[in-house]
Formats: C-alpha cells, sequence, structure tokens
C-alpha cells in the first residue's frame, strides 16, 4: 500500500518559537545548557550520518554489525503483522535491516523532530518499500502521548537505536521509557541500541574525530542561532569541547567561547567569558546491570540481548512488563 506521507503536527514540534524560548532560557541560566534537540536542523541531521561513517565512531558500524546478526531473531520476536515504531528515526538507516527482515510488517512509523528530514527519508523508504505502510510522525518524542489510528489493531514493536537514550539523563531516560512503555501497550517491546562503558580512550576519540565533523556538528548549532533567531556568533572564536566523565558515566559535549566577547541573539546580549561553555549534550554510556535498572525503572523486562566480540555496543530486547 504507498500511501500519501501524512506527517502529524504534535504539541512539541520544534518550531522556531520554541527553539528561540529555549536558547534564551538556556543561555540565561547557570550553568548554560541548550537541550541537544536542537542540534538537529536539516544541517546537523546530515554531518550525523556523516559522523556515523568516521573511523572514530565504532557506534554505527557495531550496533548496525549486532542488527545484522540478529535480525532475524527481532523478527520472529516481533511476530507476524506488527507495527515498528522508531523513535529519532534519523535517516532510518539501521531500520531499514529490520524492515528487510520482516517482510509482513504491517507498518512503519518514523518519529523524529527534524521534520525536513523526516520527509525525505519517508519519501526514500515509500520508494524502496512501496508494500510498506510508512507513517512519519514529526514530534518530540519525550512529550508524544499517542500514535497514528491506524496501527491501532497491530503489536507495537518500538526501536530506539543509537545510543540516542544516552543522549538523556537517566532520569529523563526512564521518564522517556515510561512514555514508551504506555505507547506500545501491554504487549508491546523495545528494541534499544544503547553503548557501553569501556575504555576512555576510546571513547574520547569517537567524539573528537580527527577530521573535526563532530566540531562542525557542535558549532551548527551557532550557525543555526545565527539563521533562525537573528544572533551573530563568530563560528570562529568558539570551539567544540567534548570528554569523559568517569564519576558520572558520561561523554560531556559543550561549546566554548575562545576569547571574551558578547552575542545577540533573538534581541538579547549575552555576555561571554574566555573559556565559559555552554553545554549542549550528554552521551551516557551503560553496562549490563545499569541497562538493567534502566530498563526495569521504565516499565521494562530485558528478556534477550546481543552484543559484539568487544563488547563495545549492545542491543537489547525489552519486553513490556505486565
Ligand atoms: C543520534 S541520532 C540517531 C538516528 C538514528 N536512529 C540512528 O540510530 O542512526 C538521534 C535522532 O533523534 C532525533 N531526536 C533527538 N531528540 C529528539 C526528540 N526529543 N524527539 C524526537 N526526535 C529527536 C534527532 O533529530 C536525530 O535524528
Amino acid at each position: 500500500m504507498n500511501l500519501p506521507i501524512a506527517t502529524l503536527e504534535r504539541p512539541g514540534t520544534a518550531d522556531r518559537a520554541e527553539f528561540r524560548n529555549a536558547v534564551l532560557a538556556g543561555l540565561g541560566a547557570t550553568p548554560r545548557a541548550i537541550p541537544a534537540r536542537f542540534l538537529y536542523d536539516a544541517r546537523g541531521s546530515a554531518l550525523f550520518d556523516a559522523i556515523c561513517e568516521l573511523p572514530e565512531y565504532y557506534l554505527t558500524r557495531t550496533e548496525t554489525e549486532i542488527l545484522g546478526r540478529c535480525a532475524a531473531e527481532v523478527a520472529q520476536r516481533a511476530g507476524p503483522d506488527c507495527a515498528l515504531v522508531e523513535f529519532g528515526s534519523g535517516s532510518s538507516v539501521k531500520s531499514r535491516l529490520l524492515l528487510d527482515a520482516m517482510p509482513d510488517l504491517d507498518a512503519y512509523v518514523p518519529i523524529d523532530i527534524s521534520r525536513e528530514h523526516l520527509d525525505g527519508t519517508a519519501a526514500r523508504l515509500r520508494r524502496d518499500y512501496p508494500r510498506l505502510r510508512v507513517e512519519p510522525v514529526s514530534a518530540d518524542y519525550m512529550v508524544l502521548d499517542s500514535l497514528p489510528a491506524f496501527i491501532n489493531g497491530a503489536r507495537r514493536i518500538g526501536f530506539f537505536p543509537g545510543s540516542t537514550i544516552g543522549n538523556l539523563t537517566p532520569e529523563e531516560a526512564t521518564a522517556f521509557l515510561r512514555r514508551a512503555r504506555r505507547l506500545l501497550r501491554d504487549d508491546g517491546a523495545l528494541i534499544l541500541g544503547i553503548d557501553l562503558k569501556k575504555d576512555p580512550q576510546r571513547l574520547h576519540d569517537a567524539y573528537n574525530d580527527a577530521a573535526g565533523v563532530t566540531a562542525q556538528f557542535t558549532l551548527n548549532l551557532l550557525r543555526r542561532m545565527n539563521r533562525e533567531l537573528d544572533a551573530n556568533f563568530d563560528l570562529a572564536a568558539f570551539a567544540h569541547e567534548a570528554f569523559y566523565n568517569p564519576a558520572e558515566g558520561r561523554i560531556e559535549i559543550y561549546f566554548r567561547s575562545l576569547r571574551p566577547q558578547s552575542v545577540t541573539v533573538a534581541g538579547r546580549r549575552f555576555s561571554f567569558a574566555e573559556g565559559e561553555r555552554v553545554h549542549t549534550e550528554y552521551s551516557y554510556k551503560y553496562d549490563d546491570a545499569g541497562i538493567a535498572a534502566l530498563a526495569g525503572s521504565g516499565g521494562f523486562t530485558i528478556t534477550k540481548a546481543w552484543t559484539d566480540p568487544e563488547r563495545l555496543f549492545a542491543v537489547a530486547w525489552l519486553q513490556a512488563t505486565a
């Protein structure tokens, strides 16, 4: 079946007013921070795809290899006529491994905050899977409270790859999982891709690539503020900063001012001292016990997990707990 792309408007869609309010609040706060979801405008989404190809960024390669190995078993666990619901679908590259293994899937529902990117991705999927119903939802999955009604009769299998859950604090991750648990219902499950704790140098390198693509991804947020919020950030006067914080078990990412300066954003002036940072992203890393505790706190039980020989990354089947 090949239906027109129905991109649903939902509260929480990252429109310009929401971006402006979040940026003004974040730059006015102490310490300064801008939520990571705003990194993904069309250019940010394309840069993220480029990051996934980097030699240092083992996450995508490893998760793809694991999914390739476990897709048939995932399909078997899901059963026929279910709906695959992806949270933060991006370019839906990994989902294709599951779509290929699930020929009798009822529908694919990619959810992403980056609307332009989502529409392009959905169009490509509809071209490549002409018999699959693709129903994109442009929304913030942290506030989404319903899914398209036409999947009501299908078992709902969630997919949250890319260790995107690592961008959430543990409290946010629990809130996300509880929400996903409600959306996926009692007979649902969630396939979760999650990055594992490992050698800090390996982690550091993954977020400080030699080609500087991750730096461009972070600084793209300044470019977006210049374009959408009439800001005047000098991109050469700020730098990307990423490091592993072992006590918190997370990579922390910031943009840092290279000199004392002031910047106007949406008509408001903000001063930056030399070295002052604005937080943009966390990437939490988990161990087995941490993943099990997280799943339990969200109303799920891990019934199967797959990993790679080096134990860099894990894909887990989270079954909704009764
Ligand atoms: C790390 S990328 C992962 C993309 C893809 N799932 C993969 O594994 O390659 C995160 C994706 O989630 C989307 N995203 C981030 N925060 C979001 C939010 N709060 N609501 C909806 N989408 C979000 C971004 O636009 C981006 O496409």
